[in-house]
């Protein structure tokens, strides 16, 4: 695995393109630079791997057993014999959330495919967990919205959390200079999901959100949760184009309103009041979470 490395000194935190010195690989928890992936591993060369991204504050992993348990079951759902169970991955999140002193950041668990003999059968092969720097988006974007780019694409096995990302990796050199944050996936009409995110559209006073060939999200069903009626549904392209608001949710965004979608405005092109209602909402829910584990200690 290549890394940059900021910092030779093993004594002190050190950060290698935003990852904290210490990580779990090799079944225990070593310095980051030690962790490694074999050449033939079938998560490298045919991208058989999953993944799943928490996030920390105040030393804490927020919501961890949903991302636990949508963890262990991508590995089942992909055959992948991963050998920890909630308990066991738990103790060594706050394992490394402590020698690494990560206050506000970010856990990135993968497990990769393995080396099988054939060099695409799975095998069952690494655990790695990182922790990270995470930087949120600014606080324009949650103010005045962002700008999403239709694809017509469904992700594959679209409930598991693969590390399939191919596609967008490959759109996203565009996105820059289109000043896009994202696309919006479709497939013969209908909607599913942004590339890292669950999207929900309000029309009339209604929540809406697809049902199907997503990645059920964590930020998604607190959303659902905190906002009481929503709709699980087929959403055809053309409805969220005329909807009254959009807006996105995940780890690593929260709730952000999405104010255009190929250049067409969602009603007068600005956040609207729903949406800022339910990340009010949201934040509350997290300080809430937050003073919970305040509680615990
Ligand atoms: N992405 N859909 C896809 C395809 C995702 O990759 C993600 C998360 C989500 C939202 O899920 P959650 O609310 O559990 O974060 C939906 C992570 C954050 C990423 O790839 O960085």
């Amino acid at each position: 695995m290549s890394m940059q490395h900021d910092c030779k000194c093993k004594d002190k935190l050190i950060n290698f393109n935003n990852m904290k010195t210490f990580c779990y690989a090799k079944n225990q928890i070593i310095s980051s630079e030690q962790a490694a992936i074999h050449p033939l591993d079938v998560g490298l060369i045919r991208g058989y791997a999953i993944f799943d991204f928490i996030r920390i504050e105040d030393f804490q992993p927020l919501y961890l057993a949903g991302y636990l348990a949508r963890f262990i079951s991508s590995a089942e759902k992909l055959n992948l014999p991963l050998n920890y169970d909630q308990d066991e991955l738990q103790n060594i999140i706050y394992a490394l959330i402590a020698k690494n002193e990560l206050q506000q950041g970010g856990i990135r668990m993968i497990f990769s495919g393995g080396v099988s003999d054939n060099h695409f059968s799975p095998a069952g092969g690494s655990l790695f967990i990182f922790c990270e720097e995470l930087t949120m988006p600014s606080p324009e974007k949650y103010e005045l919205g962002v700008r999403l780019l239709s694809e017509e694409y469904i992700r594959p096995l679209a409930s598991i959390k693969t590390t399939n990302y191919t596609l967008p990796v490959w759109l996203s050199r565009k996105w820059k200079e289109m000043e896009v944050e994202d696309v919006l996936y479709h497939h013969g009409g209908i909607i599913s999901e942004s590339s890292r995110s669950n999207i929900f559209m309000v029309k009339d006073g209604i929540i809406s959100t697809p049902k199907l060939n997503i990645l059920y999200g964590i930020t998604r069903k607190n959303v659902i949760a905190l906002a009481g009626q929503v709709q699980e549904r087929e959403i055809s392209f053309t409805e969220i184009l005329n909807a009254d608001e959009v807006f996105m949710t995940s780890t690593t965004k929260r709730i952000l309103p999405v104010t255009q979608i190929d250049g067409t405005l969602i009603r007068n092109g600005r956040p609207g009041e729903a949406t800022q209602e339910l990340m009010e909402k949201f934040w509350q829910l997290e300080q809430r979470e937050r003073s919970s584990f305040k509680q615990e200690n």
